[in-house]
């Protein structure tokens, strides 16, 4: 999804475009999109580095040597706390963004020098934490503890969440699940559609009982899978859902347009989404719908 298309198209747009770096599969190839980016926009844009346990092991020390080396503006970490890569993206000349989800992560990754931090509320695409605080009170509540910028991610489709976000103390926002249904994310029209018409009920919170929930669009294997939780209770082990939750059947979705061959990451805000547009036309609007918000709540004399 993070490939040179539509992180070329997101910053040609207004946005910074991240390339989410494990998915290219290898350090090399890593490279080779950064190029493929490098082609496609002028603009600046970073690269996401999730530092999560997988199903095979990944080379992080090479992905993370990549990216220092590359000369983009920003990494944006995840996962786990970045402490050994910092200093090595900062001798890049990198902007290190850490996306946590909590406070007092965000507060750890201030400690160890990250720039700016990127909050998860519960709504969001992919791993919200354990803690289950949504964005309305963990932005203001991280806001006012932490002195590095802080962006708003999870739950954020239009004007209204960016002037949300920026009214609760955030500089800006991050989307993920917005940009899947855009014209340039290279996903199968029937995911786009899915999303049009899904609401935002229609997701779930998968692998609770293991510690590492993660939130995807309701379909029938998310249904299996909860099924399967709920038989094993606490005893269950990953190798029971392995086989439905895995890469191949994932991309089997994304890419195949089976919506229900496997877990496709989406957050709640799918429930917000109504159109396929570009992504110049998303931010466009987002940002005259914000101006005109924040516009409305001010007094004439300052407008
Ligand atoms: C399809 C999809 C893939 C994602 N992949 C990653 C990823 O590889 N690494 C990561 O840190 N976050 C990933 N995310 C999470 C987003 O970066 C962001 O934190 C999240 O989507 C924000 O919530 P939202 O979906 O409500 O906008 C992904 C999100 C989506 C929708």
């Amino acid at each position: 999804m993070g490939r040179a298309g539509l992180a070329a198209a997101v910053s040609n747009a207004g946005g910074l475009g991240m390339i989410t770096a494990l998915t290219t599969g290898s350090p090399e190839k890593l490279e080779q999109e950064i190029a493929a980016t490098r082609e496609l926009t002028d603009k600046p844009f970073g690269i996401n580095l999730t530092i999560l346990p997988t199903i095979n092991p990944i080379p992080f020390d090479e992905y993370a040597d990549v990216i220092a080396n590359s000369g983009v503006a920003a990494v944006e970490t995840a996962g786990r706390n970045p402490e050994q890569y910092i200093s090595k993206f900062k001798a890049g000349g990198l902007i290190c963004i850490h996306k946590a989800v909590s406070v007092r992560h965000s507060l750890t990754a201030q400690k160890i020098g990250v720039d700016i931090v990127s909050i998860d509320g519960y709504e969001c695409a992919g791993h919200p934490g354990e803690d289950d605080v949504s964005n309305l009170v963990l932005i203001p509540a991280a806001a006012r503890q932490l002195d590095i910028p802080v962006i708003a991610s999870g739950g954020f489709a239009n004007g209204q969440g960016l002037a949300a976000a920026l009214a609760l103390g955030a500089e800006g926002i991050n989307m993920g699940t917005r940009f899947v249904a855009t014209q340039e994310a290279p996903v199968h029209d029937n995911i786009k559609r899915a999303y049009v018409e899904s609401s935002e009920r229609d997701t779930r919170l998968l692998y609770r009982p293991l510690r590492n929930t993660a939130r995807f669009l309701k379909n029938a294997v998310t249904e299996e899978v909860l099924s399967i939780e709920k038989e094993k209770g606490k005893d269950i082990q990953f190798e029971d859902i392995r086989e439905l939750v895995a890469g191949p059947r994932q991309q089997e979705a994304w890419f195949g347009g089976d919506k229900d061959r496997g877990v496709i990451t989406t957050g709640m805000v799918v429930g917000l989404i109504d159109d396929v547009p570009t992504c110049q036309e998303l931010l466009d609007r987002i940002i005259g719908e914000a101006e005109e918000i924040v516009r409305g709540t001010l007094p004439s004399t300052l407008v």
